[in-house]
């Protein structure tokens, strides 16, 4: 496999997710006008996706496969058990935050990734409603809008305890017995004013978009998000962009990452997403971001 030229393959991701945002906005714009929008569910009532994301997919696959033939894709709405490789493979959702969509509530991006070796080098988020663009490549950083380094300044201060966190999760849309159940109480221990050392978090959100969850704990807006239940097409672009803004991605309680997310963590569908934290003296970033994954399992399971 040739050395992929990181850089122009950035500007192209760049570009793609920007025509996409287009398209997704005028998508958003017809449906509204239209009495006769139609909306369909996926695996269940409230797993949805609509004509919008299919079509703004078929548009995402065609752009990649003029520009880079060679590539793999796996992409939300053409699922088809594709497993991560070596190869270079592009995961991307259309529109993550399809709900939102739907809805008309402003968080709603289409979040494009690039694995090499399962392992995420190209990373875009763009939010098309909030002209919101966060981007990422291995070794080069992250960006806001192309120009605001990733964390925003200041935001990379210690986190003192679990229960001054900022902490993002999702209801998701495996509503059945025991999955939502067991999320509903790792909701109420966090919450609740016992079980975070004695305190409880800051608060808890719920924003209806994987994709902005992760941008946000980059930017260090958000100090976590946890889920359980999404997909690699939802993480992978995020990941890639925490990983360059000093954050650390976790996946279930046995496996805290050390080094480069790998396939494994993508495809596991459990994800605990930590910001970059400000070493201390007697604990580096990543075993202070460890600390925090622990404590925060240990209050949850
Ligand atoms: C969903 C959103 C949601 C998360 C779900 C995802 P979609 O993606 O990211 O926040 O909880 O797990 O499937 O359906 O809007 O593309």
């Amino acid at each position: 496999m040739s050395e992929l030229d990181l850089d122009s393959i950035l500007a192209f991701a760049i570009k793609l997710a920007l025509e996409a945002g287009e398209k997704i906005k005028a998508g958003q714009e017809n449906r509204f006008a239209s009495e006769s929008a139609s909306q369909d569910e996926k695996v269940n009532s409230v797993d949805l996706v609509t004509e919008v994301d299919k079509a703004v997919e078929k548009f995402i696959v065609e752009k990649i496969s003029e520009a880079y033939p060679d590539h793999k894709f796996i992409g939300e709405e053409s699922y088809d058990g594709q497993q991560i490789t070596d190869e270079p493979t592009w995961i991307g959702s259309p529109i993550d935050g399809t709900t939102n969509f739907i809805h008309g509530f402003p968080m709603v991006c289409t979040s494009i990734g690039l694995t090499v070796k399962g392992v995420p080098v190209v990373g875009v988020i763009y939010n098309p409603f909030l002209d919101q663009l966060y981007s990422a490549a291995k070794g080069r950083g992250a960006y806001l809008n192309q120009k605001q380094k990733l964390p925003i300044t200041g935001r990379i201060k210690p986190l003192a305890s679990l229960g001054q966190a900022l902490i993002a999760t999702e209801y998701g849309s495996e509503r059945s017995p025991p999955a939502l159940p067991r999320k509903i109480r790792a909701f109420e221990k966090l919450t609740a004013h016992t079980d975070v050392g004695g305190k409880m978090v800051h608060a808890l959100r719920s924003l209806g978009s994987a994709a902005i969850n992760i941008a946000l704990v980059a930017s260090g807006g958000l100090d976590m998000y946890w889920e359980v239940g999404c997909w690699p097409w939802d993480v992978t672009a995020g990941i890639c962009i925490l990983y360059e803004a000093g954050g650390a991605a976790f996946g279930g309680k046995t496996s805290p990452s050390t080094g480069d997310v790998d396939a494994g963590l993508l495809a596991g569908r459990k994800y605990l997403l930590v910001r970059g934290i400000a070493p201390t003296q007697s604990e580096t970033t990543l075993q202070v971001q460890q600390r925090f994954a622990k404590e925060f399992y240990d209050c949850t399971e």
